[in-house]
């Protein structure tokens, strides 16, 4: 192992000048911010997940992240220009975070979808979502904000194999601490 492979990408000099209209695209309307909801709790199982949570989360949250859908080459260009804002990134890390990332949050992947705020449309937009579930879902929400992703499977009536495959791409409003109601 030289010097070399332990190079930070934003002292390597790779960065890419289309990073900033990589970045706009993520510019989507903010979730209200709930206190200690970072959304590394919605990053899907992976090789590369342990890097996004080290690396991707000291400037900012994921809520980017998560909601952003891009193919590989605009998630290398975001992340060499993630690491040319100072994210300490070494040179062997931009692979495994670019096949996490346009993986995860790819093209097709799931939309970012809020369980209590989403439409009947955009929940059959959900692999395995059936416009009955999304019924069942907005039925169940109406007496209160669904706080656990429990609550939202057994609303949509899936199995865990089922409910496996969206489960990360559902947001859940946490629950608000005590006496802040
Ligand atoms: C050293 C601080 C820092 C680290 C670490 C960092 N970022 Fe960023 N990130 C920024 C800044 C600064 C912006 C620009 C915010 C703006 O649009 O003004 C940004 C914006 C983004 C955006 C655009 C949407 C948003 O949240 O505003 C995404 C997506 C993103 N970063 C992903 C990542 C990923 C993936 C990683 C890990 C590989 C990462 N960031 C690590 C500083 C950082």
């Amino acid at each position: 192992m030289t010097g070399d492979a332990l190079r930070r990408v934003g002292c390597a000099g790779l960065v890419g000048a289309a990073a900033t209209a990589v970045v706009a695209v993520a510019q989507v309307a903010a979730l209200q911010g709930q206190p200690g909801d970072d959304f590394t709790a919605y990053l899907p199982p992976g090789d590369g997940k342990a890097l996004v949570t080290q690396q991707c989360t000291s400037c900012h949250d994921l809520q980017g992240v998560v909601r952003l859908r891009a193919v590989a080459a605009e998630w290398e260009t975001l992340v060499l220009d993630m690491g040319a804002r100072g994210a300490p990134i070494m040179l062997d890390d931009v692979d495994p975070l670019v096949k996490y990332l346009s993986t995860a949050f790819g093209p097709n992947a799931p939309p970012f979808t809020d369980a209590n705020a989403a439409t009947n449309a955009d929940l059959t937009r959900l692999p395995g979502v059936t416009p009955q579930a999304a019924g069942r879902l907005i039925a169940a929400r109406s007496a209160g904000p669904l706080t656990s992703v429990e609550q939202v499977r057994t609303a949509l009536g899936l199995d865990a194999s089922a409910f496996e495959k969206i489960k990360y791409y559902l947001y859940v409003k946490p629950v608000e601490p005590a006496g802040n109601q």
